[in-house]
């Protein structure tokens, strides 16, 4: 990991964020005094917003006023709306990638480590993708959580991951819109993807396994364009024209995960077998899937045991597939 890329939340940004909500003007002077701090460091901190495209204005003698609805992460607010649940929550400023951080910088251990940030400057999508992560928008989300299972027995989890994902939306949106999967874990809404999942394997020793689960939710985000994101995209605030604080949805998401974790745990993909058929978005339509440099054609047929998608090839079988990107066909 690049250290130089990994900065803890300035807890000061936090709390000049939080005075600057009022839509009002306040100058250096009187942050400075709220924040016990110089006004050298008052002008850091507005550096700061400014390197992050926070949207504000600074007019020369009233002082600087914010023009977004903007509340930072803030691990206290997450433990207090989870309770007592045992879990170590890492918030950071800035980072290249948040499940980066979990793999390399911290020591495979049994407590549930979970690591959020403002942004990210290397974020991952699937397949050697990038995940646009601009300050302050939306969620980039890792936990690792240890299994005491062999990897092998762990087949299914991405997909059980994208159900959470729907779920926790669902409690957030009251059920205001569908929420469907498109295989393997695209999270979508009229036909848009709103959230993504990278899951990571950290490590393997007899029957010990330990998974970095990604995951990046569009929150705020309304006016991103087809440079950084490519394809279609959704996001909780252009659905509802909602500005939301994220922290309670990273609780929300954390307590359903755990959930669905656990209940994966005991019975695997099994239990989850319903639940997805109500949100496959291409199940009994015709689907284009890639894998690899291969491109295969076929009517999608939901999916088997391990999570592998099936679908009816033109000569009339029936192929499963364990990885690949899928698209439904125009027709
Ligand atoms: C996808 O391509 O759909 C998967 C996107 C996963 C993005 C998340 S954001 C938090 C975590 N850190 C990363 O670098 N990627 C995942």
């Amino acid at each position: 990991m690049n250290a130089k890329q990994t900065l803890v939340l300035n807890q000061n940004l936090v709390k000049l964020v939080h005075l600057l909500q009022d839509g009002q003007y306040h100058d250096g002077t009187s942050i400075g005094k709220i924040l016990n701090i110089t006004r050298s460091g008052v002008w850091k901190l507005i550096k700061k917003l400014e390197q992050y495209q926070v949207d504000f204005t600074s007019v020369k003698g009233k002082g600087y006023q914010l023009n977004e609805s903007l509340i930072l992460l803030d691990a206290e607010k997450i433990h207090a709306a989870l309770g007592k649940i045992p879990l170590k929550i890492d918030v950071l400023e800035k980072v290249d990638s948040t499940n980066q951080y979990l793999k390399l910088s911290q020591a495979p251990s049994e407590q549930i480590h979970l690591c959020l940030a403002e942004m990210q400057t290397k974020g991952r999508g699937r397949l050697n993708r990038t995940w646009y992560s601009p300050f302050g928008k939306n969620i980039y989300f890792s936990m690792r959580y240890p299994f005491q299972k062999d990897l092998s027995e762990l087949s299914g989890l991405s997909l059980m991951v994208a159900l959470g994902v729907a779920h926790t939306l669902d409690t957030i949106m009251g059920h205001s819109e569908k929420i469907k999967l498109k295989w393997p874990n695209d999270v979508m809404v009229q036909g848009e993807k709103i959230a993504g999942i990278l899951i990571e394997i950290q490590a393997e020793s007899h029957g010990f396994s330990q998974v970095v689960i990604g995951i990046g939710l569009n929150v705020n985000e309304t006016d991103a364009n087809e440079n950084n994101i490519t394809q279609p995209w959704s996001s909780l605030k252009k659905l509802t024209g909602i500005d939301y604080d994220r922290n309670g949805i990273c609780a929300e998401l954390i307590s359903k995960l755990l959930s669905y974790l656990q209940r994966f745990s005991a019975s695997g993909l099994s239990d989850f077998h319903a639940e997805w058929q109500e949100r496959d978005l291409l199940f009994g339509k015709p689907v284009e899937l890639t894998s690899g440099n291969q491109a295969y054609s076929g009517i999608a047929q939901g999916i088997d045991a391990q999570g592998h998608l099936l679908l009816k090839l033109p000569d009339g079988s029936l192929k499963g597939f364990s990885s690949g990107d899928t698209s439904l066909r125009k027709q």
